[in-house]
Parts: C-alpha cells; structure tokens; sequence
C-alpha cells in the first residue's frame, strides 16, 4: 500500500501518538483490503454509541494529543441531563456517558448525537468520498444519495476523521458499486413502515452483495423511505450500497445499475405477501405493553407531526410510556412551535440524542415494548426486552389501550 512521505512521518509517531494511531488503524484497514492508498475525505460520522470499546478508542487518541482534521459528527448515546429524571442507571453507566460525551468534545467531534446525518446534519453530495459509520447511514448515503462511504466501524471513522483521509477500497471503487443481483418488487408501498419490512427481506437475501430493486409499481420514496430501507436492509443483511431503477442516483436504468455487465435473471420476486410473510415472523408477541418506543432511526420533524395526527385528541395509556427518539433539531423545532407540548399532553414524550440501544432504557425490560422499526426491536431483544411490531397506527392504538391484540 502505497503512503507519502506525510504519511509515512505520522505513522512513524512524528506527530504524536494520537495521529500514530489513528494511522496505523487506517494503514492496517487499507492493508486488510489491499487498497492502493489513501484517499482525501471532507467528511466524517462516527456511531458514537457510549460503549466502553468505543469510547476507550476516543480517549487513546485524545490523550495521544490527536484533534479531528476532519470533524465528524456522531451518533446518539443518550441525553443524561433529562433521561435521569425519569430512569435510574447505575453510577458507572452514568460515568461512562459522561466519559464519552467529554472525549468527542476534546478530539473535536460536531455533536449532533443523530443517527442519520444523512437526511440532515452532514449531507454529502453527489461522488463524494466520506467515511461514515452507523449501518442505517451507510446504505442511505451510498444508496440514496451516490455519496461513497464503506461500511465504517466507529473506530476506522474516528480514524479517518483525525487523519482526513480514508484507505481507497470498496465503495469507494466504481466497480465494487454495480448492482450484483436483481430483486423484483411487485407490492404497495404506502409509508415508510412498508419500505422498511422491504429492506428488512432484500438484506436477508443480499447479505452484503449489492441488490438491484426493479419496481413494477411506481413508487416515489421520500428521504425517511430511504432511511428506513436501508436500516432494515443493514439489520437483516449488511447491505451498505443499493440501486432502486429510475429512483436512485446510480440506477436511471437497469443498465446502469449493473454497470454495463449482464443484466442476471431475478433472483427473487417480492411481493405484498411476502412483505407480509417477513412482517408475521417479526410481530408475534402480543399482551400487554410497558413502552413505545419510536425513531430508530431518529424521527424527523413530520414523523412527529404525524403522530400526533394518529391520536387525534386520544390519551396514552396510564401504564405505558411512549417515546419519540429525534434529531435534536427536530426535538426543538418540536418545542417551538409547541408540538412537544401538545403530545406531551396526550402522554408522548420525546428526546434528542438518544439512542434505543442505551442502559437508561433498562427498567422496561422483561415486559413487552412495542416499535414500528424491526431495527428496534432486534437490539431491544437482544437487552432482553420482548419487542412487537406495528406500523405506525398501530402503535399509537395500542398504547392508546395498554395491550396489542
Ligand atoms: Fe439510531 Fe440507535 Fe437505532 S443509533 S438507528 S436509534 S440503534
């Protein structure tokens, strides 16, 4: 792999043990894939998650003198000033948020604590080369967008973000970009909950290949459709890149989604009862509920909106808390024009820079949450909190009565 002499210098330690090791994590990276070199990026985004590993990556490179040359932005953790009116952690699990939030300050990080930095926050253009971490931005930046990012962990895009640069492979290359197989989609696709059943079927048969989505159909997603499709596809699968024909920046035509090689034959043909097939095997559970759990990845302002449209007037339940996760200047916007307000009457509370994923979640668990992202409801159970799944309306009815039927 080919470094400059100004990359040689700094992994050499002549600027610090910082910047030492950030390079060497890009040098290993590049090395593991055989890239060529290091490429220039003019953006970064870390999933900053309040992990002890992530965190103790931060805090190596910090004490090593190392700040960001390329500020990345981050991903939620959780909002310890307000969560801790409500909920109990234990003093080490506080300390360890405080410990995260103070070491991304010092190496320079922009602190949007939002986990879709694509639709807002840091939006790449077109061809761009960035180095994103986060699986749900990952396949909207390259998907959506046409940006170039690989599937980043925390810590390559930490490393990328001190450095400025990122190893030169993957999709990164044109040619890695091209559609691998072929996915027929004859079904309807209404909201976003739709979009994201459809993702969460194309990762399980794309695994980390590179789908291309041919709709019968026309379809017109908006940003929170991508968002949503791209969450589920890297749930199920670990699809970091995809084409949609004639929607997609890299797809006018199915020529040109598989870039000129033969077109193959479909591999799988989706339909409305496949989505619903895939759905059934995720909503199971039914009984009482504890939580509602919304924004994996972050609601958006009109996600919001809409659900205090759903409850029109209604009350949530006495028993049950229900939760917005957004982007923090959704949540604000939420406030002034006293959006927050009005569901807060109606029992909906909402948060910024918080993740589902966090301790200060903990006391729901053992009993039944309910989410309208299949995301959600993965990682939830894998804290040993049983998840059901319904689309939005369905959330809000059900927390309006206490139980899922
Ligand atoms: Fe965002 Fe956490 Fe879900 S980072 S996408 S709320 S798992």
């Amino acid at each position: 792999m080919f470094l400059t002499d100004e990359e040689k210098r700094i992994l050499d330690g002549a600027e610090g043990t910082g910047r030492q090791k950030a390079m060497e994590m890009l040098y290993a990276l590049g090395l593991t894939f055989d890239a060529e070199k290091l490429i220039p990026v003019k953006r970064t985004h870390v999933a900053l998650s309040g992990q002890e590993g992530d965190t103790y990556w931060c805090e190596l490179l910090v004490n090593g003198g190392a700040v960001c040359s390329v500020p990345p932005t981050t991903n939620p953790y959780w909002d310890t000033d307000y969560l801790t009116k409500f909920y109990d952690v234990t003093p080490e699990e506080f300390d360890l948020a405080r410990r995260t939030g103070e070491a991304y300050r010092k190496i320079g990080a922009i602190l949007t604590y939002h986990c879709a930095p694509g639709v807002c926050t840091n939006v790449p253009f077109f061809g761009e080369h960035i180095a994103f971490s986060e699986s749900s931005a990952t396949p909207y930046v390259n998907g959506a967008i046409g940006a170039r990012s690989n599937r980043e962990s925390s810590i390559s895009a930490l490393a990328a973000g001190v450095i400025g640069k990122t190893p030169y492979y993957g999709l990164h290359i044109d040619d890695n970009r091209r559609g691998d197989l072929l996915i027929d989609v004859d079904a309807d696709m209404k909201e976003c909950y739709d979009w994201g059943i459809l993702g969460y079927c194309v990762g399980r048969i794309a695994g980390s290949l590179n789908p291309v989505l041919r709709f019968k159909n026309k379809v017109n997603p908006g940003p929170e459709d991508f968002l949503y499709f791209g969450a589920e596809a890297a749930t199920s699968g670990a699809v970091a890149m995809y084409h949609m024909v004639g929607i997609t920046p890299e797809a006018p035509t199915i020529e040109a989604a598989f870039g000129g090689k033969k077109i193959p034959a479909a591999t799988a043909v989706i339909t409305g009862k496949t989505l619903a097939d895939e759905e059934a095997t995720l909503t199971a559970n039914t009984g009482v509920i504890n939580l509602v759990m919304l924004g994996c990845p972050h609601y958006t302002y009109s996600q919001m909106l809409e659900v205090e449209r759903l409850f029109n007037g209604r009350h949530v339940s006495d028993h049950v808390a229900f939760w917005i996760l957004g982007e923090s200047g959704a949540v604000e916007l939420a406030e002034r024009s006293h959006l927050r307000q009005r569901l807060e009457l109606l029992g909906v509370r909402m948060v910024g820079q918080t993740c589902i994923d966090e301790p200060c979640w903990k006391s729901f668990e053992g009993h039944l949450g309910l989410t309208d992202s299949p995301k959600c409801a993965y990682y939830r159970e894998r804290r040993g909190q049983p998840f059901a799944l319904r689309r939005l309306s369905g959330c809000v009815e059900a927390a309006i009565k206490g139980r899922l039927d």
